[in-house]
């Protein structure tokens, strides 16, 4: 089939790339000159595992197209995805459609044709009827709209891609279900559950799958603050818990608070959208809270553990929200980073992915290649981020200081292992080794 993907962000490029990747031809456009310069250069924009090689070898048979120039990849397009950010508006929960509203107010003006649009941008409920309208005022009974919600991850994005749980139409026409059925077909024959209801249905259930995940964390985050008071091992909740299959073992790791791209926005987004029909949605508002507390919570408690914040050298090992992928969206870091910067302490970090440009302005903040040069002098060490790289470290000889301290906001370390150390380490919902 012909596609063209609006938006080549997280979403549009992967999945461009992967529906590229079964046999389609795929245009992926985006206003951002620089982004489509890097693309038809040969090089990702993203950091995603395995995305390279697969935009490579699409790009090179001529399957996967990079433009910025929007009528002519809908001229030749038969599906139009919709792959734009829906942030939350900056003054309020939320969310801002003016760039999908945007982009499909510009697919209108390029085509007389019949089209259909695909929302895959993470939409509040009755965004599909709200296009409709302004497609009615514009005159283009030709073009229909129909909800497909992404539920890629970032870090295993291609491979979710390929393997997904289900796939979620949503069409008030039943016609279309069967053209995406057939452009799914290959990904349906390896078992992914093919899942159709009515547009606002397709909506909801992406804020509800996003809200639900993100209560599962922030329930076990609290358990761990608990853990921590009444020494006990949080390790081991999740396991007890999570070994009954109606609960279920994932998203159970007690950690930093959840950031990124999806989680914060989304819960925002379906807190909005309860408002707007009168609906209180309390249990994802108080997730939003805790959620929000967590990260005052570990500020404070990394305050106890230096005593004094002024002139000590703290060192982060990764600052993106979590591992396999460079996104800094909503990351802890960028709350924690700032604060210690301000009160004095100086900052090294180290990431796989490069340094940020969130910390370039920051006066005691560097950046350093060289894992174990970057630890080399700390006073606390902050595993913050999950990549695999972290979690054999030999921190007692790459740390010169010998009075150094770590906190552990992943749990990555064997508590016993660290004891037998004799390293100064705090985890999170597990007791203190001082
Ligand atoms: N990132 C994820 O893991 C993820 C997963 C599932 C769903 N989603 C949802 O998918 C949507 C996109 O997320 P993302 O992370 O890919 O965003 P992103 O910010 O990485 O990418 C959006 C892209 O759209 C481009 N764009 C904006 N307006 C445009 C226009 N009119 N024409 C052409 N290009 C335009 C931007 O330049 C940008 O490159 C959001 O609604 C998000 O909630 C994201």
């Amino acid at each position: 089939m012909n596609l063209c993907m609006i938006g080549t962000g997280y979403v549009g490029l992967v999945s461009g790339t992967c529906f590229a990747d079964l046999g389609n031809k795929v245009i992926c456009v985006d206003k951002d000159i620089k982004k489509i310069n890097k693309l038809n250069s040969g090089f990702s924009t993203i950091y995603e595992p395995g995305l390279d090689e697969l935009i490579k070898k699409n790009y090179n048979v001529g399957r996967l197209k990079f433009t910025t120039e929007i009528k002519k990849a809908v001229s030749q397009s038969e599906l139009i995805f919709i792959c734009v950010g829906t942030p939350n508006k900056k003054k309020s929960q939320e969310v801002d459609l003016s760039y999908v509203l945007k982009a499909v107010k510009e697919i209108a003006k390029c085509t007389k044709k019949k089209k259909i649009i695909i929302t895959k941008s993470t939409v509040p409920v009755g965004t599909g009827d709200k296009i409709e309208k302004i497609l009615k005022k514009l005159k283009k009974k030709n073009i229909d709209i129909i909800s497909n919600p992404e539920f890629l991850r970032e870090g295993e994005a291609v491979r979710d891609f390929r393997f997904p749980d289900r796939i979620v139409i949503g069409s008030n026409k039943k016609k279309y279900f069967k053209t995406l059925k057939k452009l799914y077909q290959p990904l349906i024959n390896k078992g992914a559950l093919f899942f159709t209801t009515s547009r606002r249905g397709a909506e909801l259930i992406k804020y509800a799958s996003n809200a639900f995940l993100a209560t599962k964390i922030t329930f076990i985050n609290e358990l761990a603050n608990l853990c921590e008071k009444a020494d006990i091992n949080v390790q081991d909740i999740s396991l007890g818990m999570g070994s009954d299959i109606r609960i279920g073992s994932r998203f159970l790791r007690a950690g930093p608070a959840y950031g990124g791209s999806c989680f914060p926005k989304d819960t925002k987004g379906l807190v909005s959208t309860g408002k707007k029909f009168n609906t209180e949605l309390s249990i994802v508002k108080s997730v939003i809270k805790s959620n929000e507390n967590r990260k005052i919570l570990h500020i404070n408690r990394i305050k106890k553990i230096l005593g004094a914040l002024k002139g000590k050298k703290i060192v982060f090992l990764g600052v993106t929200f979590k591992p396999n992928t460079d996104d800094m969206r909503d990351s802890v870091s960028l709350k924690m980073i700032p604060y210690f910067c301000n009160k004095g302490a100086t900052i090294t970090y180290y990431d796989p992915t490069g340094p940020k440009s969130s910390f370039s302005n920051l006066k005691n903040c560097k950046y350093i290649k060289d894992i174990n040069l970057a630890c080399k002098n700390a006073d606390l060490i902050i595993l913050h981020t999950e990549w695999d790289e972290f979690k054999s470290l030999e921190f007692n000889k790459i740390v010169k200081n010998k009075k150094f301290k770590i906190f552990d906001l992943r749990n990555l370390y064997n508590f016993s292992d660290m004891k037998n150390k004799k390293i100064k380490y705090f985890s999170v919902g597990r007791p203190d080794i001082i």
